[in-house]
């Protein structure tokens, strides 16, 4: 495996490596830059300074010894000479000069002196000055091994170049300089990586930790349905947030299991009774009340409440899991109002006439449509209606108020005459199994459901169903429905496929 590959690997082993990579490379990149930035800068400013300092050096000396140069006497010679060492010295650089043909006439070198009378404008400098030009070379030096810096100028009497001066400076110095900053700047770098690498691995390992919790506590829910842990909460930031709505999510699913348990448990328990009632009525029959022709009746009577009671059950559990699992529930149907409530009163009729109980229906609804599922609604109203006519005794009142609010609701008001709830029992009545007059109910062969079922529809539907009651006195359920706007009055079919297909049983 390549190094390359190597680094690639390590990298996408975890969010921390990652950043931890982009940083270290950014960084040591940009430092890296501006060190080499600042170096060149360094170097370039030293040596224009040193140039500078070198040429007026050159001046000065060719002021000096302008008049010595054009005369070849042996005097002359000596004055050059002695001004050339006396310069020398006292910049600590070497100075050669030279006659107007290139021959050496004085040098101060002492590492490698340019032997008087040798030739030397071959060197690119000595060259250019006897042109005529100052000029600037830098050259690595055999003798010494070392870099040289030149500046060569030339002497000029009456337009004439009578010699070249050369100033030369070693420039060890330097170099030594700009050798000891980079190595500074590479420390500087090395550190800062150093100390990058630690505050990333810091940092990390702060922002892992929680995340490692995390991811921990949902492995140990995944693997065993463990919920009774928390992770803990420090930080105020997103990993913080992260982990608040964790918690949030775990304690919704705590409430959801104990809210399954609570299904459960309860939908057995209302299945057990009819269940065991069934079983006493069946051993009564064998011990011998089937002999008697009127006990058997009695007996085979209750057994078909029980068994219809024990269908109407099952059919709201299914019903109730199917609304629950969000099974898709077709809301496509257009659904004429009026004849949705015609249905219901249809329903729920026969009970009423039963148990004597009068059903009055005053709508005025101009056609008013609503969208959805058309059986699902009926169900709701069904089950509404139901209730009223159930809990109401002989002789009493049911009444139907279809109204259009505005242009966008109808509102559906269903009064009885009935027994009434009672305050406490009020907010609770659309939970499941919840029944306020737990005797009455079950002798009607209610199981509590059928108001559960009922909210959950209505609020499919994006509407509201709501309740109000006095014991002894009555109740009002108003159910509030979104309506097509500027629906076409069409007469619809109630039953189209659509509604075939999610069939919803009554048990009305
Ligand atoms: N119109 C009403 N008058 C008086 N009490 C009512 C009325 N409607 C509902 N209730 C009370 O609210 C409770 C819950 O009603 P819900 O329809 O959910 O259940 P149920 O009628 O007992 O059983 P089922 O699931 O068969 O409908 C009832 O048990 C009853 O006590
Ligand atoms: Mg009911």
């Amino acid at each position: 495996m390549g190094l390359l590959e190597r680094i690639y690997k390590w990298m996408f082993r975890s969010l921390a490596n990652q950043l931890l990579f982009t940083y270290l490379v950014i960084i040591v990149i940009s430092l890296l830059a501006v060190s080499l930035w600042a170096l060149f800068a360094i170097k370039s400013e030293s040596v224009t300074d040193l140039r500078n300092s070198l040429e007026v050096e050159a001046v000065h000396l060719a002021l000096e010894i302008d008049n010595d140069l054009g005369m070849d006497s042996e005097k002359s010679r000596q004055r050059i000479q002695s001004a050339v060492d006396r310069h020398a010295t006292k910049l600590g650089v070497a100075i050669t000069v030279v006659d107007r043909d290139g021959r050496v006439l004085a040098d101060s070198s002492t590492i490698s002196p340019a032997p008087d009378g040798v030739n030397i404008s071959n060197d690119s400098e000595i060259n250019d000055a006897l042109a005529g030009i100052v000029a600037i070379y830098t050259r690595n030096e055999r003798t010494t091994n070392s870099n040289w810096l030149y500046v060569a100028c030339p002497v000029r009497a009456a337009g004439q170049t009578t010699g070249v001066i050369r100033v030369g400076v070693q420039l060890t110095e330097i170099e030594q300089r700009l050798h000891r900053d980079l190595i500074i700047f590479l420390e500087i770098i090395f550190a800062t990586g150093v100390m990058t690498v630690l505050i990333s691995l810091w940092l990390a390992r702060r922002v892992n930790r929680p995340l490692q919790e995390m991811s921990m506590t949902a492995r140990k829910i995944a693997a065993s349905g463990d919920m009774s842990e928390t992770v803990p909460v420090k930080r105020p930031d997103e990993v913080g947030e992260l982990a608040r709505s964790f918690n949030q999510m775990i304690r919704r699913l705590r409430e959801q299991e104990r809210l399954r348990q609570e299904f459960i448990a309860n939908a057995s328990h209302e299945l057990k009774t009819p269940t065991m009632a069934i079983g006493s009525v069946v051993e009564a029959l064998q011990a011998g009340a089937a002999e008697d022709p009127k006990l058997r009746n009695q007996f085979l009577e209750s057994l078909e409440r029980l068994v219809d009671r024990q269908a109407n059950l099952l059919q709201d559990l299914l019903d109730i899991s199917r609304l629950d699992s969000g099974q898709d529930m077709s809301l496509k149907n257009e659904i004429n109002v009026q004849q949705l409530i015609n249905d219901a009163v249809y329903q729920v009729q026969p009970n009423a006439e039963k148990k004597q109980v009068e059903i009055n229906v005053d709508s005025d609804l101009d056609g008013a449509v609503v969208m959805g599922n058309s059986i699902h609604l009926q169900r709701a109203l069904v089950n509404i209606l139901g209730n009223a006519v159930n809990y109401t005794s002989k002789d009493g009142n049911v009444g139907i108020k279809a109204t259009l609010d505005g242009i966008n609701e109808v509102e559906i008001k269903i009064t009885d005459t009935g027994i009434g709830i009672d305050a406490e029992d009020l907010p609770k009545i659309f939970e499941r199994f919840y029944r306020a007059d737990k005797a009455r109910s079950r002798a009607s062969g209610g199981s509590g459901l059928g108001l559960a079922i009922t909210q959950e529809i209505i609020a499919r539907h994006q509407g509201s169903v709501s309740v109000e009651s006095e014991v002894g006195v009555g109740s009002t359920f108003v159910v509030r429905l979104p309506v097509k706007v500027q629906a076409p009055p069409v007469e619809r079919p109630l039953e189209s496929d659509a509604d075939k297909d999610a069939v919803l049983g009554s048990h009305e």
